[in-house]
């Protein structure tokens, strides 16, 4: 069967598991606050699609674990809340484009974060050079500041497969340990109540005129992530077709 996804599941999907090739996803923002659930929608939408996630998050831990001169600029801020630099995202993500996995499409989970992370996505990909050709679209993920805190403080990572847990709301067979490589999972370090608040004014303060600026350009849907990942997922899905196909899909 294509592009079916086991919602149930932790664990990453078979690369090799064929793939809804038959919709072109082209580029793609995740948008919306600290925990509302883009990394676990866009995992999602890699199974089925077959295109990469980008996240500038995962890309600064990747730094900061390799304990590189950006990651260790990156620790401190990132512990507390605030957005890293928008010329050190810009650059990565500008790296990471040129890459040939994204032909057919990407997921941006957590960029652009502020107005000149947008005008500089916007510009980038508005040369030809870079592929697909395709406007991006935007879909903003919403959910009860209550829903985000619990999902914060409850998720815990696997830091092999990079399986995303919920101790509240998707715990894994059993308690501190990933279903698919029995490796411990982890939490992290800004995942507290004193950083989500941190964060979430940060998210107000700076990522909201983002939400804004893609709202007003049309190209813009907002799906309800107050249910269930499987819920969540087909609102996401819905929105992605009518965006990228207009309303029959
Ligand atoms: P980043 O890693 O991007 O953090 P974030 O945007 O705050 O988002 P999260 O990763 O916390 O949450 P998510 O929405 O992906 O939720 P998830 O699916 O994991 O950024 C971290 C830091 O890096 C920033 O603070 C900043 O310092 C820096 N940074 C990153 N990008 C930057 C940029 N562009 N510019 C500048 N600085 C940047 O789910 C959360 C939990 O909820 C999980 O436990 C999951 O199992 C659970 N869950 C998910 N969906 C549901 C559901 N529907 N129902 C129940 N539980 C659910």
């Amino acid at each position: 069967m294509v592009g079916t996804i086991t919602l149930n599941s932790h664990c990453p999907s078979d690369p090799t598991a064929p793939v809804d090739a038959s919709f072109l996803p082209g580029p793609v923002l995740l948008l919306g606050a600290p925990g509302v659930g883009k990394g676990t929608q866009a995992q999602l939408l890699v199974t089925k699609y077959g295109i990469p996630q980008i996240s500038t998050g995962d890309l600064l831990r990747a730094n900061k674990a390799r304990g590189t001169e950006l990651g260790l600029k990156a620790q401190a801020i990132m512990s507390s809340g605030q957005l890293v630099p928008d010329a050190i995202v810009n650059e990565m993500v500008l790296e990471r484009l040129r890459e040939k996995d994204v032909q057919r499409g990407y997921i941006l989970d957590g960029y652009p974060r502020t107005l000149d992370q947008a005008d500089f996505l916007d510009e980038t990909i508005a040369d030809p050079a870079f592929l697909p050709r395709l406007p991006v679209i935007a879909i903003s993920i919403v959910a009860a500041y209550d829903q985000l805190l619990q999902r914060i403080t409850g998720r815990r990572i696997c830091a092999t497969c990079k399986s995303i847990y919920n101790v509240y709301t998707n715990p894994p067979k059993v308690d501190g340990v990933c279903d698919c490589e029995g490796a411990p999972l982890s939490q992290r370090s800004d995942d507290t109540e004193p950083v989500f608040i941190e964060r979430m004014k940060t998210f107000e303060e700076q990522t909201a005129p983002v939400i804004a600026h893609y709202r007003a350009l049309g190209r813009f849907e907002e799906a309800d992530g107050n249910q269930g990942v499987e819920a969540v997922n087909a609102a996401v899905e819905t929105a992605l077709f009518h965006l990228r196909n207009g309303r029959s899909g």
